[in-house]
């Protein structure tokens, strides 16, 4: 086995997002539509077999995993999983992506199970906009779990808004502080045109990361950092805070040359850019494997040769990608 991926640019992948599920319990105006339907439990991954996937790319090299939905916290016995996948030697960091719904009552769990980091989605801090947002009426119960998750010692908490103009866009000083003063990071980004939505036009509601981080220098005195975690964000040290303001900006920066990531589907499909549809279907190397199936290992370093070089997203003509970003978890 080699024991690092790199790709045809030369970019190192060491690290996966698996999405264990493209379920979810809201249904966020930008992700997805109401009347969404889901894959039937047959067509996904069970955990055990999520499981080899996991252990598989920690043979070869791979350092950070992120476990993604849907909402992963969804997924029945999904710490069996976490657990298993956090404690595979070799590993150094696994992280969890959440819409946060779950966490007032499995916060403590995560962090028991071997969950560093919990990046949370929040889009505003208003009741009544969070049901317009979601769909659903759970701002309360999130809020309970963001104040539970700060509680106890993770190594890291962010949250994640995505930004919408003249929908959430005056509260983009009101989150940034709700985020600094619980000690936590915040990424506001930038939305993405993935899958068809009927909600709003993405060209309409467009809000560049240069506009964020004017707005909030009027607020706090914003100095670029060094630090990442070799994603996408780029952060700002805030002065008189511990934590950081954050941008992601897949319109305004293009940050595709130090793409670390690639992405496995609940369906167990191998997605290589988010922003395109190259990808490779490893479940015929996990189930129903005939004496004559090549090994995973073939068929992940094969597909890593599929990875293209960036993503071309263009708010000005219909989504290229019809996938929604539940598919892939972000
Ligand atoms: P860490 O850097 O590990 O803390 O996480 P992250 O910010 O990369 O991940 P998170 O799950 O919090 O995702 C935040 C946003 O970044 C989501 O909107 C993702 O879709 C977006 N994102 C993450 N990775 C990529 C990527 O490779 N390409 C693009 N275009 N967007 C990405
Ligand atoms: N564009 C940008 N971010 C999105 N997210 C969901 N859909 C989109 C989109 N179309 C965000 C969620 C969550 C993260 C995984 O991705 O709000 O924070
Ligand atoms: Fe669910 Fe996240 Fe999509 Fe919202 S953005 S509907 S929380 S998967």
């Amino acid at each position: 086995i080699q024991t690092a991926l790199i790709d045809p640019f030369g970019r190192r992948i060491d690290y996966l997002r698996i999405s264990v599920t493209d379920r979810c319990d809201f249904r966020c105006t930008y992700c997805m539509d109401e009347d969404v339907t889901f894959l039937s439990k047959s067509h996904i991954l069970s955990l055990e077999e999520i499981v080899v996937v996991a252990k598989t790319f920690i043979a070869m090299g791979t350092k950070r995993i992120r476990i993604t939905g849907g909402e992963p916290l969804v997924r029945k016995n999904i710490l069996w999983a976490i657990e298993q996948i956090a404690n595979t030697s070799g590993l150094e960091e696994l992280t969890i992506t959440t819409n946060g719904s779950q966490l007032h009552n499995m916060a403590q769990d995560l962090l028991n199970v071997g969950v560093s980091r919990i990046n949370i989605s929040l889009d505003t801090l208003q009741a009544d906009r969070f049901f317009a947002l979601t769909r659903k009426d759970k701002f309360q119960q999130v809020i309970n779990g963001i104040e539970k998750a700060a509680e106890l010692p993770f190594k890291r908490l962010k949250i994640n808004s995505v930004m919408l103009k003249n929908h959430n866009d005056d509260e983009l000083y009101d989150l940034a502080n709700f985020a600094l003063e619980r000690n936590m990071d915040i990424s506001f980004i930038e939305e993405m045109p993935l899958g068809i939505i009927s909600d709003h036009s993405r060209a309409a509601t467009y809000l560049s990361s240069d506009d964020v981080i004017e707005t909030l220098s009027q607020h706090f005195s914003l100095t670029p950092s060094s630090i990442t975690t070799s994603g996408p964000t780029r952060y700002y040290q805030v002065a008189g805070y511990d934590h950081r303001i954050g941008v992601i900006s897949p319109h305004s920066h293009n940050f595709c040359d130090t793409c670390n990531r690639v992405r496995l589907t609940a369906e167990g499909r191998l997605l290589l850019c988010l922003g395109n549809e190259h990808s490779k279907d490893l479940k015929p190397y996990i189930r129903d494997i005939l004496p004559s199936t090549p090994p995973l290992e073939d068929a992940i370093i094969e597909a890593l040769a599929l990875k293209p070089q960036k993503h071309h997203f263009n708010l000005e003509e219909a989504p290229q990608i019809l996938r929604f970003m539940s598919a892939t978890g972000g």
